[in-house]
């Protein structure tokens, strides 16, 4: 990263190893949000994903560089990955969004979503010369558009990953959407399968991004054919 030019990107959204556990691949990366803040236009915002002991500990260097914390979402997963018996299940993570420079100048584009539509369904009168109600009588109603929620409940992809730690594109798309104008460039320097940058294009969005592991940066491509072949 540290070869890319300065002030390029509108956003990183990004799922760094959290360091929670021991296994060999979820090693803590030091020193990646100076670039990620060298990089990015002077107002930007930054989507990290992560439990809340790996991103508590992060608000500090954030604050260090000038990001100051915006708002969070949470991705329930279904079944989760919690190493504890005497805990609660854990099966969701969290993706908080900090933010350079004024709120007013954040690229923030509102999501909205038809699932969570209202619906009234109402009776009309009994038409006076029949006593017979046809099922057209019935009208449903609904309250229109609201801004998805910030609880996110979408399946992981256990089962299916090409990636251990592989993100569903539909927890990436509305944070994509929401913090990276059209044609815009978003990056992502823990790759991994590529989760960003398939949403991203998909979205009509630039990406850059880096992925350490060479046994990864080929799933881009191969993860890239899965999704052209279910969407074509
Ligand atoms: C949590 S995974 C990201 C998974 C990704 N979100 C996906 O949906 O597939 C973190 C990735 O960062 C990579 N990584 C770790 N240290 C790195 C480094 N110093 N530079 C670039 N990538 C690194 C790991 O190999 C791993 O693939």
């Amino acid at each position: 990263m540290s070869t890319w030019p300065a002030a390029f990107a509108d956003a990183c959204i990004t799922d760094p190893p959290y360091g929670d556990t021991s296994l060999a691949w979820d090693r803590r990366c030091e020193g990646w949000l100076v670039q990620v803040a060298r990089v990015l236009k002077p107002s930007a915002a930054i989507w990290v994903f992560g439990s809340m002991r790996f991103i508590a500990g992060m608000f500090d260097e954030m604050e260090s560089y000038g990001f100051k914390y915006a708002q969070d979402i949470v991705w329930e997963k279904q079944n989760g990955s919690g190493f504890h018996a005497d805990r609660f299940r854990r099966v969701h993570e969290h993706a908080v969004q900090f933010y350079r420079g004024a709120w007013s100048e954040i690229y923030k584009e509102p999501q909205f979503t038809n699932d969570a539509r209202a619906k009234t369904v109402r009776r009309k009168t009994r038409p006076t010369h029949t006593g017979h109600i046809e099922a057209g009588h019935y009208v449903s109603e609904d309250g229109g558009p609201r801004l998805v929620r910030s609880v996110i409940d979408i399946a992981n992809e256990h089962g299916r990953a090409l990636h251990p730690t592989q993100k569903p594109l539909g927890i990436l798309a509305p944070l994509i959407a929401y913090s990276v104008p059209p044609g815009g460039i978003v990056v992502d320097p823990f790759l991994g399968s590529g989760s960003t940058a398939i949403a991203a294009r998909q979205l009509g969005r630039q990406f850059v991004g880096c992925e350490l592991n060479p046994d990864y940066v080929g799933l881009l491509d191969e993860r890239s054919r899965q999704v052209d072949l279910l969407t074509a």
